[in-house]
């Protein structure tokens, strides 16, 4: 297969930047990223790697920033049509807004309709992996990782499972969410670059019976990532507790009944109690930090200091958070960070929304950097795609002040760009 040889300004980690300050960036002016069967075969300078790939087809994307895609930890694609719906806190926005288009799912032609149009809008953002809750229908979860497959996507997902504080219609049994997960895991679990993720949805939707029959499926399959909600809003905290009284706190819900280690992910954690911090630390689980979601339903402010401890993945959280763009995402995490007295460093929001959450899904060695070896999903971000960045980016003397404009203020404008598997996908 040809080498395809991308021209254009480079920003790459070599580290993590809340542990080891912005040094661990490398920004190149003039750089070059060469791809070769969909991998990243060497990165470096223009000059060099033209020097050395004289034969590799040329794409020069002039003053944009190639990146790696964006690694949207968390998200319900089901929820796509839904977002964006006024006026209510979790509990109701779940029961008025999210169950009833969750009901819609059952219907496969359906489910492939909003599939579609999901990986449509997030490919078009930049975002060229995302971890995906589904339905308690399987037909959900066909239509999510068939779409996926179809256009070469990484792609995490799990059936969504509910057996109780749900309506009729949208509710299984510990039973049948055991066996239905297993049979989607074995169909499609490490087909081409899909993954599949265990997934309760959160413990007031679960009777212990079906936390512990997803333990038990998760203890069968350590392969797979368990994905579920924690400490999202005070009144859900008192919920749980109340439901699982023989639990020391939300988390303990969850440990109770085997669906506490390292390849857990849990979505939000804002308001985490002393022991639960110390626990997840000493598991090694991770973390989602899901900010437009958690002003959007009125949830509260995450804790970033917590990336000292624990591995922090980003995430958008559609349709409970307000875009699709994982900039917008940046974005509202450096404001829920000021919220919270601490700047996000530019640096620090890109590695977040790369090898933080690729980090957070075991899939560094995959995906999340520019670096040769690493899967070809990439994109090319525009810095100056509105008159308002362009007039802001004109003035930066760095790149970080040169970007900045853009993870504020940008949207799918920006994303020139977006490779999967080193090839262009955006028209
Ligand atoms: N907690 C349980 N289910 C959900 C959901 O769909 N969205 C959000 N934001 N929180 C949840
Ligand atoms: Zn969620």
């Amino acid at each position: 297969m040809s080498d395809i040889l991308l021209l254009g300004q480079t920003l790459r980690f070599t580290g993590d930047p809340f542990a080891e300050g912005t040094e661990t960036a490398e920004h190149t002016r003039h750089g070059a990223v060469l791809l070769r069967d969909g991998l990243i075969a060497e990165v470096g300078t223009a000059d060099s790697l033209r020097a050395a790939y004289p034969a590799a087809r040329i794409v020069d994307h002039g003053d944009a920033l190639i990146l790696p895609g964006f690694i949207d930890a968390h998200a319900h694609y089901p929820q796509t049509a839904i977002i964006a719906s006024w006026g209510l806190r979790l509990i109701d926005w779940l029961n008025r807004y999210t169950f009833p288009e969750e009901m819609r799912f059952g219907d496969p032609a359906y489910a492939a309709e909003v599939a579609a149009r999901y990986f449509d809008l997030t490919l078009a953002a930049g975002t060229t992996t995302v971890a995906s809750y589904c339905t308690i229908h399987p037909e959900s979860v066909d239509a999510f990782f068939g779409e996926a497959q179809a256009r070469g996507v990484r792609a995490l997902a799990g059936k969504t499972c509910m057996d109780r504080n749900a309506p009729e219609g949208l509710r299984d049994t510990a039973q049948s969410a055991h066996d239905d997960s297993k049979a989607l895991l074995e169909r499609w679990h490490g087909q081409d670059r899909l993954s599949y993720m265990i997934t309760p949805r959160f413990s007031p939707t679960s009777t212990p019976e079906q936390l512990s029959a997803l333990g038990a499926l998760w203890a069968e399959h350590p392969e797979c990532l368990m994905q579920t909600h924690l400490s999202e809003q005070t009144d859900e905290i008192a919920w749980a507790k109340s439901l699982f009284p023989e639990a020391r706190d939300y988390l303990d819900t969850y440990e109770q009944h085997g669906l506490l280690g390292p390849g857990a992910l849990f979505g939000h954690a804002i308001h985490l109690e002393p022991r639960e911090i110390d626990r997840l630390a000493e598991v090694g689980a991770a973390l989602i930090h899901c900010p437009t979601s958690n002003t959007f339903i009125g949830s509260g402010l995450f804790d970033m200091a917590l990336t000292a401890r624990l591995r922090v993945g980003l995430a958008t959280d559609t349709g409970g958070g307000s875009s699709f763009s994982m900039l917008r995402t940046m974005a509202a995490a450096y404001e829920v960070a000021q919220l919270r007295g601490q700047a996000l460093h530019p640096s620090q929001l890109l590695w977040l929304a790369t090898q933080g959450s690729a980090k957070a899904l075991g899939l560094e060695h995959q995906i999340g950097t520019l670096a040769p070896g690493m899967e070809a999903d990439l994109i090319v971000l525009d810095l100056a795609s509105t008159p308002a960045i362009a007039q802001r980016a004109a003035r930066a003397d760095d790149i970080w002040e040169a970007v900045f404009p853009t993870i504020m203020m940008g949207d799918d404008r920006a994303i020139a760009q977006t490779y999967i598997a080193g090839k262009p996908v955006k028209a």
